[in-house]
């Protein structure tokens, strides 16, 4: 494992380098990733750098790179936007780039690590996320790592025609069950 931050049975999550930047790239332009993010324009290298030089100067975002043990794949990027001292809340995120990785239950995993980091290290009291209602699949990804359905904004987002809701997903410290290995005293 190259710098790792946060580790699980499979997966590992480190920072971001300026050597994965080609990748993220070919991620964020894939068409049908695309579509899930809300995205409308492609990235160029150049604001794919700055994007990436922004994350690590502010401590209220956390972008982590998420990474096959087996291999040392990196598939994924995941983190916390927004993060929020004053409410103790912060805005989950994910992807797997690599297509043939989907659907093997590598996002639940990330999603579990950082929410034991947000609660038992940020002291986050409330952590949501976002997701189109046609993304079934991150529906339920989220669902298994623990994540509610709090609302729903009504044809919020316009895409290939047609207007699609968006599902706000929650879940707060006191739900949240630690499924992880004893913490350090
Ligand atoms: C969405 C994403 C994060 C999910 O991660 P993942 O690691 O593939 O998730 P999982 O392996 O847990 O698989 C998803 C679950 O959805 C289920 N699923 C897949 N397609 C489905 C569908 N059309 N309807 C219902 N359930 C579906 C799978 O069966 C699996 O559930 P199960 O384990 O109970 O069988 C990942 O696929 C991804 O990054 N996709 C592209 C970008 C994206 O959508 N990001 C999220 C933006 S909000």
């Amino acid at each position: 494992m190259e710098n790792p931050f946060l580790i699980g049975e499979r997966i590992y999550l480190r920072p971001l380098a300026e050597a994965d930047l080609d990748r993220c790239l070919r991620w964020i332009n894939d068409p049908e990733i695309l579509f899930t993010l809300g995205r409308r324009f492609p990235m160029s290298r150049t604001l794919e750098r700055e994007w990436l030089a922004s994350r690590y100067k502010s401590e209220n975002e956390l972008s982590l790179a998420l990474v096959l043990k087996d291999g040392d794949r990196h598939i994924g990027n995941c983190g916390f936007n927004e993060i929020d001292r004053g409410n103790r809340r912060a805005v989950f995120g994910i992807l797997i780039g690599e297509s043939e990785r989907w659907g093997c239950g590598y996002a639940p995993e990330a999603a579990r690590l950082l929410l034991r980091f947000g609660f038992t290290e940020l002291n986050l009291h409330r952590i949501s996320l976002e997701v189109y209602s046609h993304n079934m699949r991150a529906r339920r990804a989220y669902e298994k790592a623990g994540f509610v359905h709090e609302g729903t904004m009504r044809e919020s987002y316009f895409r290939n025609g047609r207007y699609h809701d968006t599902l706000i997903m929650g879940i707060l410290k006191s739900e949240w069950k630690d499924d992880g290995p004893a913490l350090p005293e």
